[in-house]
């Protein structure tokens, strides 16, 4: 009930006016998010890349209203991408199709992300679609596969492990030789789509974890890149210690090398068990972001763990 509040709130304009109104609201934003600038989210990527962990950036942004705005989020990634370059920092990038103009017309989006997708190719790095709520699930899988078919390889995919429809779309997208990163799902889906109770969700995590290690056992697994860029076939993006130690044990027992398998958390969580996972020689990738745009990102996190609430109340009686 609170969580599908939250998730509510994350999308209300007016809660979002009066959000992003407190100053206390940017104290608790610091824990999730890396800073406002690009400056500082290389800063943040670097100290990561120092601790032996891989970044993929995100811009904050999504849902923009207008051509002008989709292009000012487009032409974000491209500094971005030169920065990533020339400080040699392990990361990749990732985006929301919403916020390349998706929702405003489809050829545009297309040719936003083609734009960035040029730039991350002359620049050997990589993009991952972040995957969205349902109403925009089937344009996003068009999207890439049209970009493959333009002869882009430098691109892929998330999957949510609560939608009934992800075991086909998993399938497809690892027969087009897709790179996965396999989330549980942060929206609020209607039960005719999604799994209503937790431990489906959960259980289908597992069985889809189970198919992308199957898949590349028969394939061909490929490490990392050497550049830290270009990440695995296989990404298990969960904080839940039960699905890692699942993907980890079904791994070992089919035989895939650690470096295969990549486990990416979210920044500013679970930082012990990002630490403990490379120190045991898996990749491991966090998720930074960035900007101004930090609103539904921010809520998003709330929804996920109730306590993120009280954490970021108490911001609300620090005065220093
Ligand atoms: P679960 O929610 O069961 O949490 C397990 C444990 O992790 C909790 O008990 C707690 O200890 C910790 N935890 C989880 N969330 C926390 C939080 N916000 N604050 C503090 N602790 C927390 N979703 C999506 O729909 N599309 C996408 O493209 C992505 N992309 C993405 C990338 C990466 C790298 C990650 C890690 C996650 C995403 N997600 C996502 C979000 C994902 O769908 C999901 O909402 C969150 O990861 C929370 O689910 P967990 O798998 O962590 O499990």
């Amino acid at each position: 009930m609170l969580k599908a509040f939250l998730i509510y709130l994350s999308q209300a304009s007016w809660a979002r006016r009066v959000i992003t109104g407190w100053t206390f609201s940017r104290r608790a934003v610091a824990r999730f998010i890396s800073g406002e600038t690009l400056e500082e989210a290389i800063t943040a990527t670097k100290i990561l890349n120092q601790n032996g962990l891989y970044v993929t950036l995100d811009h904050l942004g999504e849902h923009v209203g207008d051509p002008e705005s989709a292009k000012q989020s487009t032409e974000a990634y491209l500094p971005l991408l030169d920065q990533i370059d020339h400080s040699e920092a392990k990361a990749g990038i990732s985006l929301k199709l919403t916020q390349l103009g998706l929702l405003l017309d489809y050829d545009l989006c297309l040719g936003n992300l083609r734009r960035i997708l040029e730039r991350a190719k002359e620049r050997s790095n990589f993009v991952r679609i972040d995957i969205e709520d349902s109403p925009v699930i089937d344009l996003t899988m068009k999207t890439y596969y049209d970009l493959r078919e333009m002869g882009f390889e430098n691109v892929g995919m998330a999957i949510q492990s609560y939608l009934y429809r992800s075991e086909a779309d998993t399938e497809a997208l690892l027969k087009a030789g897709c790179r996965i990163r396999l989330v549980k799902g942060a929206y609020k889906e209607p039960p005719d789509l999604a799994y209503p109770e937790k431990k489906e969700v959960d259980k289908n995590f597992d069985h889809l974890a189970k198919s992308m290690i199957d898949y590349v056992m028969q394939s061909g697994a490929e490490p990392v890149s050497d550049n830290g860029k270009i990440p695995p076939v296989v990404a298990i993006a969960s904080h839940d210690e039960a699905r890692v130690n699942f993907a980890k044990g079904y791994a070992s027992q089919v035989g895939l090398d650690r470096s295969a398998l990549e486990f990416q958390m979210l920044y500013g969580i679970r930082t012990d068990l990002q630490s403990a996972l490379a120190a045991e020689g898996y990749p491991v990738r966090v998720y930074v972001p960035y900007g101004l745009e930090w609103y539904p990102y921010f809520v998003r996190r709330l929804a996920e763990r109730p306590a993120n609430l009280w954490f970021f109340l108490s911001n609300l009686f620090r005065f220093n």
